[in-house]
């Protein structure tokens, strides 16, 4: 029993370390150690747990992301009402706004919290003695969905408050979940790619993500949230001011708005709104407005609330982000995957500062939903900052003669005829040596995030594919300085740049060539924790989907678009051709002692079990990996060897009843050491 103690002090001690990390990341944005040991930290207690199963806690940071599929969701009642907040559609609504509050208690000075409105959805947590317990939707103010599960899996959400804040017997926590901008733009390329209808904005995104059944669907979605307010506490709370209350939540672990201002006098605060008006594009999350708040919480006590609002709050609307244009016409784009993607070229016209002339209009769907012709006046929106949409047409402006948008029936570069599959919004063009797509294609494996090949723009993209110089990745790697000195606008100097940067691209490694590869649902962070899992192509190609499927964050349906890429013999030839020209197809190991080169175990799966003398369970993990072994979850015949140490479980017995070898820390040494 002592070791059970011990274990339990051990598991503890790396949740802590976790929670300190996930912190840093997720809340501070300041992280302190790498992507990779952290994911090393987090892999260790997941083994760990995996191993002894009922030493798991609901707060363990492995805990966030549920198994089963809700039904429906619950309704909660808020123990006080979520209100919503009065509007100041200009800066004189604030001075009167500041006059009511004058009234009402006068010969009074106060001062005021401004904060950024974020354009999300109201959210109320509830924590027992610092463990996140329930978390609801505002719903309509009364009464909410319970959607704990969803919640949980937000990775800015505190499982666990510090400090003071834990001691409380029950308190709840107020604030806005959001969908970043840039994770939004992403999501909807995703969706869009899927055969899915892109959201309309980030608010919608987030919205539909959080109601997702599916908590583990729900997870994958890049939810995020900012913690603004305590509502019910038990025993109550004693706090003078708002912006104690802002800093006591930050010391608890919550994540709170950078962007937030005490102000002395109404002037300052119109100051504040306006200049939060002016940075609303740089912040990635859509704002809406600006909330005053009154920041003694004595006084917000006194002024008190309609049945709709509090009469201490105002929120400060930032100008509309829509606008009304013509379409001009509709053109059609060919994506990397040959999705077929309409948009609406448009007489410019400013939106909140920009410029806008071309807005995305998704797919045949959505133009056909709301009816967007050639020549309608339409209303403009910029949403999120991302692809400005059409909201809808203004129809009493349609001319007489105009006539219903058709998409077309063939490819528009390469003439092949479009399909749509059954259940999907996306027309693609089915050729994969459509020039359009192999463009794509290049553009992506040469971006700055995956080969990172400079000066391979469209421009030259576009000539080396249409003169048939390159039809696949590989041919790349055969350009020379003379050939490419032919194409336009390329001088002998730039095509020397060009073929050095390409030469450097044979090194970026594993994560970055399997994001370039541009597999269907495998993007970058999925190339990375493939190419950490397996270290080299051949590995990966090797690995069974249910294997895959097993990984943390990877899931059935990447899974299957992955082996569905590598089973293609297309792609394997390419990769073959990148192996003869150079190009590295593994990523170098972490913390390994292991030669390289050296694949001493090639082809051997090994169980661990057991907490060994020496080594975690990651470096035994890592120089297994390194010495080209595979480690497995769980002992079935296809094991070749069962590293045991202490307190090693049923997979011992396991191995034992299957005779198949079991090995302690020394003898896998020895078998490490064997043939390096
Ligand atoms: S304070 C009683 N602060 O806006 C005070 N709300 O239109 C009400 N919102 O339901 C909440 N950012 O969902 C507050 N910094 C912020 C906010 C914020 C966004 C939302 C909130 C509220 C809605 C009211």
């Amino acid at each position: 029993m002592a070791d059970r103690e011990a274990l339990s002090q051990r598991l503890e001690a790396l949740r802590d370390r976790i929670r300190f990390h996930q912190q840093q990341y997720f809340v501070k944005d300041q992280p302190t150690i790498s992507d990779a040991e952290y994911d090393a930290l987090f892999r260790e207690l997941k083994a760990l747990e995996d191993e002894y199963p009922e030493l798991i806690t609901p707060d363990s940071p492995t805990q966030r992301v549920g198994g089963a599929v809700a039904e429906g969701f619950a309704s909660v009642e808020h123990a006080t009402p979520m209100l919503s907040l009065d509007n100041a559609m200009n800066t004189e609504a604030l001075r009167e706004f500041e006059e009511r509050l004058q009234r009402l208690i006068p010969d009074q000075r106060w001062r005021y919290v401004v904060e950024p409105k974020i354009d999300g959805l109201g959210v109320a947590l509830l924590y027992e003695r610092g463990v996140l317990a329930r978390g609801a939707t505002r719903g309509d103010g009364r009464v909410g969905e319970e959607i704990t599960q969803n919640l949980r899996a937000i990775n800015s959400i505190p499982l666990r408050l510090k400090g003071p804040l834990a001691d409380l017997q029950r308190l709840e926590i107020r604030g806005e979940v959001y969908m970043p901008k840039k994770a939004f733009a992403q999501l909807n390329r995703q969706l869009e790619e899927d055969g899915q209808n892109p959201f309309a904005n980030p608010r919608n995104a987030a919205a539909g993500s959080l109601r997702l059944l599916d908590s583990r669907e729900s997870a994958r979605r890049p939810l995020d949230i900012f913690l603004y307010n305590l509502g019910y506490a038990e025993p109550n709370h004693t706090h003078a001011n708002h912006w104690e209350v802002l800093q006591t939540l930050a010391d608890a672990g919550c994540k709170i708005n950078p962007s937030i201002t005490l102000c002395d006098s109404i002037d300052e605060v119109i100051h504040i709104c306006q200049s939060l008006e002016a940075q609303r594009h740089d912040l990635d999350y859509d704002a809406d407005g600006a909330v005053v708040k009154v920041d003694s919480i004595a006084l917000q006590a006194r002024f008190g609330a309609t049945a709709h609002h509090p009469r201490w709050a105002i929120a400060f609307k930032f100008a509309a982000q829509q606008a009304t244009t013509r379409v001009l016409d509709m053109s059609i784009s060919v994506g990397r995957t040959g999705a077929l993607t309409p948009t609406a070229d448009l007489e410019p016209v400013h939106i909140a500062g920009v410029t806008v002339s071309r807005a995305s209009l998704h797919n045949e769907d959505e133009i056909q939903r709301k009816d967007i012709r050639v020549n309608d006046t339409v209303v403009v929106e910029r949403a999120g900052d991302v692809i400005p949409q059409v909201v809808r047409v203004v129809l009493d402006e349609r001319p007489a003669d105009s006539v219903p948008f058709v998409m077309p029936i063939q490819c528009p570069i390469c003439q092949t005829a479009v399909y749509r599959p059954a259940g999907e919004a996306v027309a693609r063009c089915p050729n994969a040596a459509c020039p359009a797509q192999i463009k794509e294609r290049l553009l992506h494996y040469g971006s700055r995030r995956a080969m990172d090949i400079d000066g391979m723009g469209t421009a030259i993209v576009d000539q080396l594919v249409d003169r048939e110089l390159v039809t696949d990745f590989a041919d790349l790697y055969h350009l020379d300085v003379p050939t490419l000195a032919e194409l336009e606008r390329l001088a002998e100097k730039s095509a020397g740049n060009l073929v050095a940067a390409i030469d450097r691209s044979r090194e970026r490694g594993l994560a970055r060539l399997l994001h370039g590869l541009g597999i269907r649902h495998a993007g970058e962070r999925v190339a990375s924790i493939l190419a950490a899992r397996y270290h080299s192509i051949d590995n990966l190609m090797q690995a069974p989907a249910e294997e895959l499927a097993e990984i943390n964050d990877i899931g059935p349906v990447i899974a299957e678009s992955v082996q569905q890429f590598f089973s293609q013999e297309d792609n394997r030839r390419t990769i073959e051709r990148l192996r003869t020209a150079g190009v590295k197809l593994d990523e170098p190991v972490a913390k390994s002692d292991a030669a390289p080169g050296t694949q001493t175990l090639a082809g051997k799966v090994f169980v661990l079990t057991g907490s060994l003398p020496t080594l975690t369970r990651n470096q035994a993990r890592d120089l297994i990996t390194a010495a080209g072994g595979r480690v497995t979850s769980s002992v079935t015949r296809k094991t070749d060897y069962v590293v045991a140490g202490q307190d090693p479980g049923s997979k011992y017995q396991q191995a034992e009843r299957l005779a198949i070898p079991i090995l302690d820390e020394d003898s896998l040494q020895q078998l490490l050491q064997a043939e390096g």
